[in-house]
Order: C-alpha cells, then sequence, then structure tokens
C-alpha cells in the first residue's frame, strides 16, 4: 500500500506528511508493480519521525524488509509506532545515550541486510570494521557522513552513493528548504515582523543563500558575510548589502549564522550589537554563536530565559540582546520545530529510493564507493518531479 493510501489510515501529522510526499507515493506505486526490493533486507539508520516514515513505507512498497533505527535523540514515539504497527522492524527507541545508541545500531547491523541507507557513516563504518558478503551497497544521506566514510572506502569496497553531494539535495533542501524553514522558525519563535528591517546572514553556501533569499522575499533589507571574498562577490551580484562585518553587524535587527564554523558570533562581538537584535544560528553545530562564553563575559550582566525558547542578555551600558533556540539549528528548535518543507525532502527520500533501486538492479559499480548521486538519477528525479508539480 502506497505512503498516500496507507495514510488514510495514519495518525494526523504522519498522514498529513505522507498525503504530502507526492513524489514519493507516486514511486512506491510504481515499486509495487516492479518489486525492486524483493527478499531483500534494508538495514536503515535516520531520524526517524513523519517524513522519513514515508520512506521506509516506500522501501517497504518495493518488496523490501526494513530493519531501521533512528539517530541519536531525534527518535519520535508516534512514528515508531506508526512504523511497527505497519511491520517496520524499528530496533530501539528515543535515547540521548550515545552506548545506548550504539547498541541500536549494532542490532540493526548483525541483521546483515543485503542494502543500507545510512545517515551519517555509522552503519558502513560498522561493515568497514566486520564486513559480510552479501551487502550490495547503499547510500549515506549527509556530508558528515560523507567525510567520516571517504577515508573507509577501501574497506567497504561497495556501491555508497552520497545523497547530499546531488544538486538536487544542495538547491532543494540546503537552499530553498532552509531558507523557508529558517523564515518560518523566526517568525513562530519572535512573532515579529523583519519586513524594512535590517537582517545579517552570516555564510553565504547554499544554505546561507536560501536563508538570505527568503528575508529578502519577506521583504527584509539583508547584508551578507561571509568569510570567503568569492562568496561574498556572489552575494553582492545576487543583489544584496555586503557591507564589513562590523558594519552588518552594527545596523542589523536579527543576525543569522549559518557558516558550519564555531564561533562566528563571539564575545568580540556584543560592543557592536544593536540594542533589542535578535540572534539566531542555522548551521549545524550550536557553538556557531559563542553562547557560554557570552554567558560567562563580564558584558552579560543578566541572562533572562522567556520560556519558550528565546533567551535575553542584559548587556553593559543598557543594552539587550536576544538569543533563539539557545544557538540550536533553529529550524529545529523552539516550540514546533518542523524542519524543512515536505517537497525538499520528498525530493531527497525519492533520490535516497531510487538509489537503492539502482543498487539492487546491480546498476552501480564498486568503484562508485562514496560518490555523489549518478546524474542519471538525478535527471529521473527531476524529470518526475517536473511533471507532477507542471502548471497548466
Ligand atoms: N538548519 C538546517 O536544517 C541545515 C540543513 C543543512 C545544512 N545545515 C548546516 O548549515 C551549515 C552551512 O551549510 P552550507 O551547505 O551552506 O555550507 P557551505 O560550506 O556551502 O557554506 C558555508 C559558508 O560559510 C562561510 N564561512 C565559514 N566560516 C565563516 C565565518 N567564520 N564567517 C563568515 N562566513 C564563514 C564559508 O566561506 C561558506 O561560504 C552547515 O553547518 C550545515 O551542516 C543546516
Amino acid at each position: 500500500m502506497s505512503p498516500a493510501a496507507a495514510s488514510k489510515m495514519a495518525p494526523g501529522r504522519i498522514a498529513w506528511v505522507a498525503r504530502s510526499c507526492r513524489l514519493l507515493s507516486e514511486t512506491a506505486a510504481e515499486f509495487e508493480r516492479t518489486q525492486p526490493f524483493a527478499g531483500l533486507t534494508i538495514g536503515a539508520s535516520i531520524h526517524l519521525e513523519p517524513k522519513t516514515a514515508a520512506l521506509m513505507r516506500t522501501l517497504q512498497c518495493g518488496g523490501a524488509i526494513v530493519v531501521a533505527t533512528g539517530n541519536l535523540n531525534t527518535t519520535q514515539p508516534d512514528t515508531v509506532a506508526y512504523l511497527r504497527a505497519h511491520g517496520i522492524d524499528v530496533r530501539g527507541e528515543q535515547t540521548t545515550d550515545p552506548d545506548r545508541h550504539a547498541g541500536y545500531l549494532d542490532e540493526v547491523v548483525a541483521v546483515r541486510p543485503d542494502l543500507l541507507l545510512d545517515n551519517g557513516g555509522d552503519l558502513f563504518a560498522r561493515y568497514a570494521a566486520d564486513p559480510w558478503p552479501q551487502l550490495l551497497g547503499g547510500t549515506e544521506e549527509t556530508t558528515s557522513g560523507r567525510m567520516r566514510l571517504m577515508p573507509l572506502r577501501e574497506a567497504i569496497g561497495k556501491p555508497v552513493l552520497v545523497i547530499n553531494d546531488s544538486p538536487i539535495k544542495q538547491f532543494a533542501e540546503n537552499r530553498h528548504g532552509v531558507g523557508q524553514s529558517v523564515l518560518e522558525s523566526f517568525y513562530r519563535f519572535t512573532n515579529r515582523t523583519t519586513n524594512g528591517r535590517h537582517v545579517t546572514v552570516i555564510g553565504y553556501g547554499a544554505c546561507g543563500q536560501g536563508v538570505a533569499a527568503c528575508f529578502r522575499n519577506a521583504f527584509s533589507v539583508v547584508s551578507v558575510v561571509d568569510v570567503d571574498p568569492v562568496a561574498t562577490l556572489e552575494a553582492q551580484l545576487d543583489g544584496f548589502l555586503t557591507p564589513t562585518r562590523e558594519d552588518a553587524l552594527r545596523s542589523a535587527a536579527v543576525v543569522i549564522t549559518v557558516t558550519g564554523a564555531e564561533g562566528v558570533l563571539g564575545v568580540a562581538d556584543l560592543p557592536l550589537l544593536k540594542d533589542d537584535v535578535v540572534l539566531a544560528n542555522a548551521g549545524h553545530v550550536p557553538w556557531e554563536i559563542a553562547v557560554d562564553a557570552i554567558e560567562a563575559s563580564v558584558d552579560v550582566v543578566r541572562t533572562q530565559e522567556s520560556g519558550d525558547g528565546i533567551t535575553t542578555w542584559y548587556l553593559a551600558e543598557g543594552r539587550i540582546a536576544h538569543l533563539l533556540g539557545r544557538g540550536h539549528m533553529v529550524n529545529l528548535a523552539g516550540a514546533q520545530p518542523l524542519g524543512n518543507s515536505i517537497e525538499s525532502m520528498d525530493l531527497g527520500f525519492t533520490l535516497q529510493v531510487r538509489c537503492l533501486e539502482a543498487i539492487a538492479r546491480g546498476d552501480i559499480g564498486v568503484e562508485a564507493c562514496v560518490v555523489p548521486v549518478p546524474p542519471e538519477i538525478d535527471a529521473e528525479v527531476a524529470t518526475a518531479y517536473l511533471e507532477l508539480t507542471r502548471i497548466g
């Protein structure tokens, strides 16, 4: 049964997501006929939440036996209950304990899957340490997983396709998805407008480009700061202001970091900040804004928590500054963290299932170990999405 058909019986949010994953639903309907994973076991480790539930069900429609566990901390109990009720073998539960989580990963690997769907390299790293002969290969979702698995290529020696390196993932999720969800989260946290206000975006990679564009489209005046002059030039030619870092901080009503680097905004910047400025981070690490150092500094005379994710720092000289979500990724923090749009994830997950299908079919050779998604799969997924969404 396709995710869309199954959604009729699923609890609210899972049903909404399944219904909105139009590309996955269409692919699942095809897989019900073609059965690309008949007789194969897929071992998965990925955040278990409503969007990945649609991914798991699509693999199941293709005939796969799916054995899955979540990533550290992010497993949602409702999703686990739903998946188990539909025959997905979920190992473990939500935990912040790395040792317990490691045990769940070991359980997935212990079934010796034919294919792996990895998110961060945990499953393939285990395979490299203790290989089993029937593994056909698999997929890795993230950049951090790619970096972890590159040195293990020889030990893995199987096709591993890295979803993050697909141009579709880069522009659909990292640019448009993150841009939209950061803007949405800013609104949800603050209930303030940014129309006509100065927003400074620090970092102009794929994510920063999306954040800058979304705030501009929401009628803000956007400045971009990047340590790379080439990225800064691109921002300028894209029509953004590119003042010096100091000027960009002095006049900003909102500052958003999205670089992946540590301590991008720190104690030394406090004297520059305008009164009532709102600070947020969308990069991966929660110390892009040096929250601990700032709170320990003499410049902060008092810290106040709003109770709903806004921290206010009372600075010397009477100014105040606010931090959203304690500096964690702002689009995944707060009272209702929805993350990136369903459509952007639908595209990324369709890349996942098409890559697994190609590996199951034997179309990808062992030389394709930790490499980007093949261009023909990108083209297939793009064409399917365009056909599904064409206007007129
Ligand atoms: N919030 C989310 O949902 C989400 C989703 C995907 C990725 N991310 C994370 O967002 C971050 C950015 O991702 P990306 O794909 O845009 O990365 P990227 O590497 O393409 O771009 C990062 C940019 O930041 C710049 N930069 C680095 N250090 C800087 C500094 N100190 N000051 C100013 N600029 C600096 C770099 O020159 C580069 O242009 C990463 O941490 C990534 O993991 C977040």
